[in-house]
Protein backbone atom coordinates (compact mmCIF):
# COMPACT_ATOMS: atom_id res chain seq x y z
CA UNK A 1 0.00 0.00 0.00
CA UNK A 2 1.68 3.50 -1.17
CA UNK A 3 1.38 5.79 1.82
CA UNK A 4 -0.55 8.97 1.01
CA UNK A 5 1.06 11.64 -0.25
CA UNK A 6 -0.24 15.00 -1.53
CA UNK A 7 0.94 18.75 -1.83
CA UNK A 8 -0.07 20.52 1.00
CA UNK A 9 -0.32 24.46 1.80
CA UNK A 10 1.56 25.68 4.98
CA UNK A 11 -0.99 28.76 5.49
CA UNK A 12 -4.14 27.63 4.96
CA UNK A 13 -3.71 23.74 4.43
CA UNK A 14 -5.52 23.17 1.20
CA UNK A 15 -4.27 20.27 -0.74
CA UNK A 16 -3.51 19.71 -3.78
CA UNK A 17 -2.65 16.52 -5.94
CA UNK A 18 1.15 15.55 -6.48
CA UNK A 19 1.04 15.58 -10.44
CA UNK A 20 -0.25 19.11 -10.69
CA UNK A 21 1.85 22.12 -11.73
CA UNK A 22 1.94 24.39 -9.17
CA UNK A 23 4.38 26.34 -6.64
CA UNK A 24 1.95 28.55 -4.48
CA UNK A 25 -1.65 27.93 -3.33
CA UNK A 26 -4.85 29.94 -4.50
CA UNK A 27 -4.38 31.81 -1.19
CA UNK A 28 -0.51 32.51 -1.92
CA UNK A 29 0.90 30.18 0.53
CA UNK A 30 3.91 27.70 0.07
CA UNK A 31 3.10 24.14 -0.61
CA UNK A 32 4.68 21.45 1.02
CA UNK A 33 5.14 17.43 0.10
CA UNK A 34 2.81 16.29 2.59
CA UNK A 35 2.61 12.35 3.69
CA UNK A 36 1.10 10.27 6.31
CA UNK A 37 3.86 10.21 8.79
CA UNK A 38 2.03 8.24 11.34
CA UNK A 39 1.54 5.64 8.48
CA UNK A 40 5.20 6.14 6.89
CA UNK A 41 7.13 5.06 10.28
CA UNK A 42 5.46 1.57 9.99
CA UNK A 43 7.02 0.98 6.75
CA UNK A 44 10.75 2.63 7.96
CA UNK A 45 13.28 2.53 10.45
CA UNK A 46 16.96 3.50 10.29
CA UNK A 47 18.06 -0.28 8.91
CA UNK A 48 15.86 0.67 6.07
CA UNK A 49 18.52 3.63 5.42
CA UNK A 50 21.68 1.64 6.91
CA UNK A 51 20.59 -1.26 5.08
CA UNK A 52 21.73 0.37 1.02
CA UNK A 53 24.76 1.75 2.20
CA UNK A 54 27.23 0.49 -0.32
CA UNK A 55 24.81 -0.36 -2.67
CA UNK A 56 25.62 -0.42 -6.36
CA UNK A 57 22.39 0.19 -8.04
CA UNK A 58 21.68 4.09 -8.56
CA UNK A 59 19.04 4.97 -6.26
CA UNK A 60 20.87 3.29 -3.42
CA UNK A 61 24.18 5.08 -4.14
CA UNK A 62 22.31 8.42 -4.60
CA UNK A 63 22.74 10.04 -1.03
CA UNK A 64 19.69 11.81 -1.84
CA UNK A 65 17.57 8.47 -3.56
CA UNK A 66 19.40 5.98 -0.40
CA UNK A 67 16.22 8.09 1.25
CA UNK A 68 13.54 7.33 -1.28
CA UNK A 69 10.76 7.01 1.29
CA UNK A 70 11.54 10.58 2.78
CA UNK A 71 11.53 12.06 -0.68
CA UNK A 72 9.36 11.30 -3.48
CA UNK A 73 7.97 8.02 -4.88
CA UNK A 74 8.73 7.64 -8.12
CA UNK A 75 9.59 4.50 -10.18
CA UNK A 76 13.65 4.13 -9.76
CA UNK A 77 14.20 3.53 -12.99
CA UNK A 78 12.78 7.17 -14.32
CA UNK A 79 15.28 8.69 -11.59
CA UNK A 80 17.69 11.70 -13.36
CA UNK A 81 20.65 11.23 -10.58
CA UNK A 82 24.34 12.04 -11.36
CA UNK A 83 24.28 10.31 -8.19
CA UNK A 84 24.71 12.58 -6.03
CA UNK A 85 25.26 13.37 -1.70
CA UNK A 86 27.56 10.91 -0.01
CA UNK A 87 29.61 14.58 1.13
CA UNK A 88 32.57 13.86 3.65
CA UNK A 89 31.98 15.44 7.36
CA UNK A 90 35.55 16.72 7.78
CA UNK A 91 36.99 17.80 10.76
CA UNK A 92 40.18 19.77 12.03
CA UNK A 93 41.18 20.30 15.19
CA UNK A 94 42.73 24.01 14.10
CA UNK A 95 39.66 25.18 12.83
CA UNK A 96 37.95 24.27 16.33
CA UNK A 97 40.08 25.63 17.89
CA UNK A 98 39.66 28.78 15.78
CA UNK A 99 35.89 28.67 16.51
CA UNK A 100 36.58 27.67 20.53
CA UNK A 101 35.35 24.17 20.17
CA UNK A 102 36.29 21.02 20.97
CA UNK A 103 33.64 19.32 18.73
CA UNK A 104 32.83 20.62 15.32
CA UNK A 105 32.68 18.80 11.58
CA UNK A 106 32.17 20.46 8.28
CA UNK A 107 29.89 19.08 6.25
CA UNK A 108 30.97 19.52 2.82
CA UNK A 109 28.25 19.93 0.32
CA UNK A 110 30.12 21.62 -2.10
CA UNK A 111 31.66 18.09 -2.75
CA UNK A 112 28.48 17.05 -4.79
CA UNK A 113 28.64 16.52 -8.62
CA UNK A 114 28.29 20.62 -9.81
CA UNK A 115 30.09 22.03 -6.64
CA UNK A 116 27.05 22.84 -4.37
CA UNK A 117 24.57 21.43 -2.04
CA UNK A 118 21.84 22.52 -5.09
CA UNK A 119 21.86 19.00 -6.62
CA UNK A 120 20.39 17.21 -3.75
CA UNK A 121 17.20 19.77 -4.61
CA UNK A 122 17.91 19.23 -7.82
CA UNK A 123 17.78 15.77 -8.83
CA UNK A 124 14.59 16.20 -7.42
CA UNK A 125 13.25 18.82 -9.00
CA UNK A 126 14.57 17.41 -12.19
CA UNK A 127 13.22 14.25 -11.84
CA UNK A 128 9.81 15.43 -11.10
CA UNK A 129 9.71 17.79 -13.93
CA UNK A 130 10.38 14.57 -16.53
CA UNK A 131 7.17 12.55 -14.41
CA UNK A 132 4.69 16.10 -15.34
CA UNK A 133 6.15 15.70 -18.71
CA UNK A 134 7.57 19.45 -18.63
CA UNK A 135 8.88 20.58 -22.03
CA UNK A 136 11.81 22.80 -20.57
CA UNK A 137 12.78 24.10 -16.72
CA UNK A 138 14.05 27.03 -15.68
CA UNK A 139 15.19 29.32 -12.49
CA UNK A 140 16.86 32.58 -11.72
CA UNK A 141 20.27 31.99 -9.77
CA UNK A 142 22.66 33.77 -8.02
CA UNK A 143 25.17 30.86 -9.76
CA UNK A 144 25.21 27.53 -8.32
CA UNK A 145 21.23 26.86 -8.90
CA UNK A 146 21.58 27.49 -12.68
CA UNK A 147 24.65 25.61 -12.76
CA UNK A 148 23.00 22.55 -11.12
CA UNK A 149 19.64 23.10 -13.12
CA UNK A 150 21.97 23.38 -16.32
CA UNK A 151 23.83 20.03 -15.52
CA UNK A 152 20.66 18.31 -14.14
CA UNK A 153 18.38 19.34 -17.07
CA UNK A 154 21.00 18.43 -19.81
CA UNK A 155 21.30 14.55 -18.40
CA UNK A 156 17.46 14.65 -18.72
CA UNK A 157 17.42 16.03 -22.05
CA UNK A 158 15.12 19.10 -21.08
CA UNK A 159 15.50 22.68 -22.47
CA UNK A 160 17.01 24.80 -19.51
CA UNK A 161 16.77 28.73 -19.34
CA UNK A 162 18.38 30.40 -16.46
CA UNK A 163 17.97 33.71 -14.98
CA UNK A 164 21.16 35.45 -13.59
CA UNK A 165 21.43 38.91 -12.88
CA UNK A 166 23.95 40.51 -14.73
CA UNK A 167 27.78 41.12 -14.15
CA UNK A 168 27.48 39.69 -10.26
CA UNK A 169 27.44 36.04 -10.09
CA UNK A 170 31.00 34.48 -9.93
CA UNK A 171 32.47 33.17 -12.65
CA UNK A 172 33.15 29.50 -11.84
CA UNK A 173 29.05 29.55 -11.81
CA UNK A 174 28.65 31.05 -15.13
CA UNK A 175 30.89 29.17 -16.85
CA UNK A 176 28.90 25.78 -15.81
CA UNK A 177 25.68 27.46 -17.38
CA UNK A 178 27.11 27.83 -20.34
CA UNK A 179 29.31 25.13 -20.25
CA UNK A 180 26.23 22.78 -19.65
CA UNK A 181 24.36 24.36 -22.35
CA UNK A 182 21.43 26.57 -20.78
CA UNK A 183 20.20 29.22 -22.46
CA UNK A 184 22.07 31.85 -20.01
CA UNK A 185 19.90 35.15 -19.57
CA UNK A 186 21.43 37.95 -17.55
CA UNK A 187 18.71 40.12 -16.00
CA UNK A 188 19.75 43.87 -15.79
CA UNK A 189 18.63 44.09 -11.97
CA UNK A 190 19.59 41.96 -8.72
CA UNK A 191 18.74 38.19 -7.81
CA UNK A 192 15.14 39.76 -6.46
CA UNK A 193 14.42 41.15 -10.12
CA UNK A 194 15.72 38.12 -11.44
CA UNK A 195 13.11 35.51 -9.22
CA UNK A 196 10.20 37.58 -9.85
CA UNK A 197 10.49 37.51 -13.80
CA UNK A 198 11.02 34.03 -13.74
CA UNK A 199 8.40 33.18 -11.93
CA UNK A 200 5.62 35.55 -14.57
CA UNK A 201 7.79 33.79 -17.41
CA UNK A 202 7.27 30.32 -16.19
CA UNK A 203 3.06 30.74 -15.74
CA UNK A 204 2.95 32.97 -18.95
CA UNK A 205 5.38 30.50 -20.87
CA UNK A 206 4.38 27.30 -19.82
CA UNK A 207 8.06 26.26 -18.48
CA UNK A 208 8.45 24.83 -15.35
CA UNK A 209 9.78 26.70 -12.26
CA UNK A 210 13.10 25.13 -10.26
CA UNK A 211 13.73 27.47 -7.75
CA UNK A 212 13.16 26.29 -4.36
CA UNK A 213 9.76 27.59 -4.42
CA UNK A 214 9.01 24.59 -5.78
CA UNK A 215 8.36 21.88 -3.01
CA UNK A 216 10.04 19.32 -4.78
CA UNK A 217 13.26 20.78 -4.56
CA UNK A 218 13.10 20.69 -0.57
CA UNK A 219 12.37 17.53 -0.41
CA UNK A 220 15.80 16.45 -2.35
CA UNK A 221 17.57 19.35 -0.02
CA UNK A 222 15.67 17.42 2.95
CA UNK A 223 18.82 14.69 2.31
CA UNK A 224 21.52 16.61 4.05
CA UNK A 225 20.40 16.26 7.16
CA UNK A 226 19.18 12.88 6.53
CA UNK A 227 22.61 11.44 5.52
CA UNK A 228 24.29 13.92 8.00
CA UNK A 229 22.48 12.14 10.77
CA UNK A 230 23.22 8.61 9.31
CA UNK A 231 26.97 9.62 9.25
CA UNK A 232 26.83 10.10 12.75
CA UNK A 233 25.03 6.91 13.65
CA UNK A 234 21.67 8.50 14.16
CA UNK A 235 23.20 10.74 16.84
CA UNK A 236 22.72 14.73 16.20
CA UNK A 237 24.77 16.90 17.37
CA UNK A 238 24.16 19.90 19.54
CA UNK A 239 23.57 22.49 16.26
CA UNK A 240 23.57 22.81 12.65
CA UNK A 241 24.83 25.76 11.29
CA UNK A 242 23.92 27.15 7.90
CA UNK A 243 24.58 30.25 5.30
CA UNK A 244 20.54 31.41 4.51
CA UNK A 245 19.69 33.39 1.67
CA UNK A 246 16.72 32.69 -0.19
CA UNK A 247 15.64 30.39 2.50
CA UNK A 248 15.21 26.88 0.76
CA UNK A 249 17.93 25.28 2.18
CA UNK A 250 16.80 26.11 6.16
CA UNK A 251 13.06 25.01 5.25
CA UNK A 252 14.68 21.81 4.08
CA UNK A 253 16.80 21.37 7.84
CA UNK A 254 13.49 22.39 9.55
CA UNK A 255 11.84 19.81 7.83
CA UNK A 256 14.06 17.13 7.61
CA UNK A 257 14.50 17.47 11.52
CA UNK A 258 10.72 17.64 11.88
CA UNK A 259 10.15 14.54 9.60
CA UNK A 260 13.35 12.58 11.35
CA UNK A 261 11.97 13.40 14.75
CA UNK A 262 8.00 12.44 13.97
CA UNK A 263 9.45 9.17 12.37
CA UNK A 264 11.68 7.88 15.49
CA UNK A 265 14.83 7.99 13.63
CA UNK A 266 16.07 10.51 16.24
CA UNK A 267 15.30 11.00 19.83
CA UNK A 268 16.26 14.95 19.76
CA UNK A 269 16.00 17.59 17.48
CA UNK A 270 18.90 19.72 16.81
CA UNK A 271 19.08 23.39 16.76
CA UNK A 272 18.99 25.13 13.32
CA UNK A 273 21.15 28.36 13.25
CA UNK A 274 20.78 30.44 10.43
CA UNK A 275 23.57 32.59 9.04
CA UNK A 276 23.31 35.84 7.18
CA UNK A 277 25.58 38.21 5.91
CA UNK A 278 24.84 41.79 7.45
CA UNK A 279 24.02 43.43 4.24
CA UNK A 280 21.69 40.75 2.73
CA UNK A 281 20.02 40.48 6.17
CA UNK A 282 16.18 40.56 5.97
CA UNK A 283 15.81 36.79 7.60
CA UNK A 284 17.45 38.35 10.37
CA UNK A 285 15.99 41.83 10.83
CA UNK A 286 12.79 39.19 11.09
CA UNK A 287 13.99 37.40 13.72
CA UNK A 288 14.98 40.48 15.84
CA UNK A 289 11.70 41.13 15.73
CA UNK A 290 10.11 38.32 16.64
CA UNK A 291 8.99 37.23 13.15
CA UNK A 292 6.28 39.78 13.43
CA UNK A 293 7.15 41.32 10.13
CA UNK A 294 8.81 40.31 7.01
CA UNK A 295 11.51 42.70 6.56
CA UNK A 296 13.34 42.99 3.14
CA UNK A 297 16.68 45.12 2.07
CA UNK A 298 18.08 45.46 -0.94
CA UNK A 299 21.14 43.58 -0.48
CA UNK A 300 24.97 43.74 -0.74
CA UNK A 301 27.55 41.36 0.56
CA UNK A 302 30.57 39.80 -1.60
CA UNK A 303 28.81 36.61 -0.54
CA UNK A 304 27.04 36.81 -4.08
CA UNK A 305 25.65 32.95 -3.04
CA UNK A 306 22.90 34.94 -0.28
CA UNK A 307 22.87 38.61 -1.72
CA UNK A 308 19.13 38.57 -1.66
CA UNK A 309 17.15 40.93 -0.19
CA UNK A 310 13.53 39.43 -0.37
CA UNK A 311 13.71 35.48 0.08
CA UNK A 312 11.08 33.03 -1.36
CA UNK A 313 10.36 30.33 1.33
CA UNK A 314 10.92 33.04 4.17
CA UNK A 315 7.56 31.54 5.81
CA UNK A 316 8.66 28.17 5.66
CA UNK A 317 12.42 29.14 7.27
CA UNK A 318 10.47 30.68 10.44
CA UNK A 319 8.43 27.23 10.79
CA UNK A 320 11.79 25.40 10.59
CA UNK A 321 13.15 27.89 13.30
CA UNK A 322 10.41 27.23 15.40
CA UNK A 323 10.16 23.86 15.32
CA UNK A 324 14.02 23.37 16.36
CA UNK A 325 14.07 25.99 18.89
CA UNK A 326 16.54 28.27 16.41
CA UNK A 327 18.39 30.88 15.75
CA UNK A 328 19.14 33.95 13.42
CA UNK A 329 22.52 35.58 13.30
CA UNK A 330 24.67 37.97 10.71
CA UNK A 331 28.06 38.34 10.18
CA UNK A 332 30.02 41.14 8.69
CA UNK A 333 32.30 40.43 5.16
CA UNK A 334 35.38 40.93 6.76
CA UNK A 335 34.39 37.95 9.03
CA UNK A 336 33.08 35.84 6.29
CA UNK A 337 36.23 36.37 4.10
CA UNK A 338 38.50 35.49 7.36
CA UNK A 339 36.50 32.75 8.21
CA UNK A 340 36.92 31.12 4.81
CA UNK A 341 40.80 32.01 4.35
CA UNK A 342 40.90 29.69 7.61
CA UNK A 343 38.52 27.08 6.03
CA UNK A 344 40.69 27.18 3.10
CA UNK A 345 43.97 26.99 4.88
CA UNK A 346 42.84 24.12 6.84
CA UNK A 347 43.27 22.27 3.23
CA UNK A 348 39.09 22.02 3.11
CA UNK A 349 38.01 24.86 1.31
CA UNK A 350 34.66 26.29 0.28
CA UNK A 351 33.40 29.30 -1.33
CA UNK A 352 32.81 32.82 0.55
CA UNK A 353 29.15 32.02 1.51
CA UNK A 354 29.60 28.79 2.48
CA UNK A 355 32.11 30.59 4.97
CA UNK A 356 29.36 32.04 6.58
CA UNK A 357 28.45 29.44 8.73
CA UNK A 358 32.14 29.24 10.56
CA UNK A 359 31.80 32.52 10.73
CA UNK A 360 28.08 32.38 12.36
CA UNK A 361 29.68 29.63 14.88
CA UNK A 362 32.33 31.94 15.64
CA UNK A 363 30.22 35.23 16.58
CA UNK A 364 27.76 32.61 18.83
CA UNK A 365 30.59 31.44 20.57
CA UNK A 366 31.59 34.72 21.44
CA UNK A 367 28.25 35.77 22.53
CA UNK A 368 27.90 32.31 24.75
CA UNK A 369 24.97 31.05 22.51
CA UNK A 370 26.54 28.24 21.55
CA UNK A 371 28.63 26.90 24.74
CA UNK A 372 32.42 25.49 24.22
CA UNK A 373 31.59 21.80 25.02
CA UNK A 374 28.35 21.65 22.63
CA UNK A 375 28.98 19.94 19.28
CA UNK A 376 28.14 21.60 16.39
CA UNK A 377 28.46 20.97 12.66
CA UNK A 378 28.80 23.57 10.18
CA UNK A 379 27.41 23.02 6.54
CA UNK A 380 29.99 23.97 3.47
CA UNK A 381 27.14 24.82 0.68
CA UNK A 382 29.73 25.45 -2.24
CA UNK A 383 33.21 24.82 -3.33
CA UNK A 384 36.37 26.69 -2.88
CA UNK A 385 36.28 26.87 -6.86
CA UNK A 386 33.28 28.10 -7.21
CA UNK A 387 34.87 31.66 -6.74
CA UNK A 388 38.41 32.63 -7.37
CA UNK A 389 38.19 36.15 -7.89
CA UNK A 390 37.07 36.56 -4.24
CA UNK A 391 39.96 34.31 -3.28
CA UNK A 392 42.60 36.12 -4.92
CA UNK A 393 41.47 39.40 -4.19
CA UNK A 394 41.46 38.54 -0.29
CA UNK A 395 44.71 37.01 -0.74
CA UNK A 396 45.89 40.34 -2.99
CA UNK A 397 44.07 42.66 -0.46
CA UNK A 398 42.17 44.27 -3.37
CA UNK A 399 38.74 43.67 -1.22
CA UNK A 400 37.25 46.89 -1.05
CA UNK A 401 36.68 47.69 3.04
CA UNK A 402 38.18 44.75 3.76
CA UNK A 403 41.66 44.46 5.89
CA UNK A 404 42.64 40.64 5.53
CA UNK A 405 43.17 39.12 8.47
CA UNK A 406 45.20 35.59 7.11
CA UNK A 407 46.48 36.93 3.41
CA UNK A 408 48.87 34.81 1.25
CA UNK A 409 49.34 36.46 -1.02
CA UNK A 410 52.14 35.48 -4.17
CA UNK A 411 55.50 36.42 -4.47
CA UNK A 412 57.03 37.65 -7.99
CA UNK A 413 60.76 36.39 -8.21
CA UNK A 414 63.10 36.67 -10.75
CA UNK A 415 64.04 33.03 -12.01
CA UNK A 416 66.89 32.64 -9.59
CA UNK A 417 67.68 29.77 -6.68
CA UNK A 418 69.14 33.17 -4.85
CA UNK A 419 65.84 34.68 -5.67
CA UNK A 420 63.55 31.59 -3.92
CA UNK A 421 65.78 31.39 -1.33
CA UNK A 422 65.16 35.08 -0.18
CA UNK A 423 61.62 34.33 -0.69
CA UNK A 424 61.34 31.13 1.07
N1 LIG B 1 25.34 28.86 0.02
C1 LIG B 1 25.50 28.82 -1.31
C2 LIG B 1 26.85 28.44 -1.85
C3 LIG B 1 24.42 29.13 -2.16
O1 LIG B 1 24.59 29.08 -3.48
C4 LIG B 1 23.18 29.51 -1.60
C5 LIG B 1 22.06 29.86 -2.44
C6 LIG B 1 23.08 29.53 -0.20
C7 LIG B 1 24.18 29.20 0.57
C8 LIG B 1 21.82 29.88 0.48
O2 LIG B 1 20.86 28.88 0.40
O3 LIG B 1 19.08 30.14 -0.75
O4 LIG B 1 18.62 27.96 0.31
O5 LIG B 1 19.07 29.97 1.70
N2 LIG B 1 22.12 30.01 -3.68
C9 LIG B 1 20.96 30.23 -4.55
C10 LIG B 1 21.38 30.14 -6.00
C11 LIG B 1 20.13 31.39 -4.21
O6 LIG B 1 20.72 30.73 -6.86
O7 LIG B 1 22.33 29.44 -6.30
P1 LIG B 1 19.31 29.26 0.42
Amino acid sequence: MPIPIELKCIDCGKTFPLDEVRYTCDCGGLLDVSRDLEELREHISRQTFDRRLGGRKLADASGVWRFREMILPVPEDQIVSRPEGNTPQYRSSRLARWVGLDDLALKHEGENPTGSFKDRGMTVGVTQAKQLGARAVACASTGNTSASLASYGAVAGLPVVIFVPEGKIAFGKLSQALAYGAKTLQVKGDFDVAMRLVQEVCRELDIYLLNSINAFRVEGQKAIILELLQQRDWQPPDWIVLPAGNLGNTSAFGKALYEAHQLGLISRVPRLAAVQAQGANPFYRSFAGGFEHRERVHAETIATAIKIGDPVSFKRAVRAIEWTNGIVTQVSDAEIMDAKAQVDSAGIGCEPASASSVAGIKRLMQEGVIKPGESVVAILTGHLLKDPGATVDYHLNQLEGITPAYANAPVVIEPTVEAVRKAL
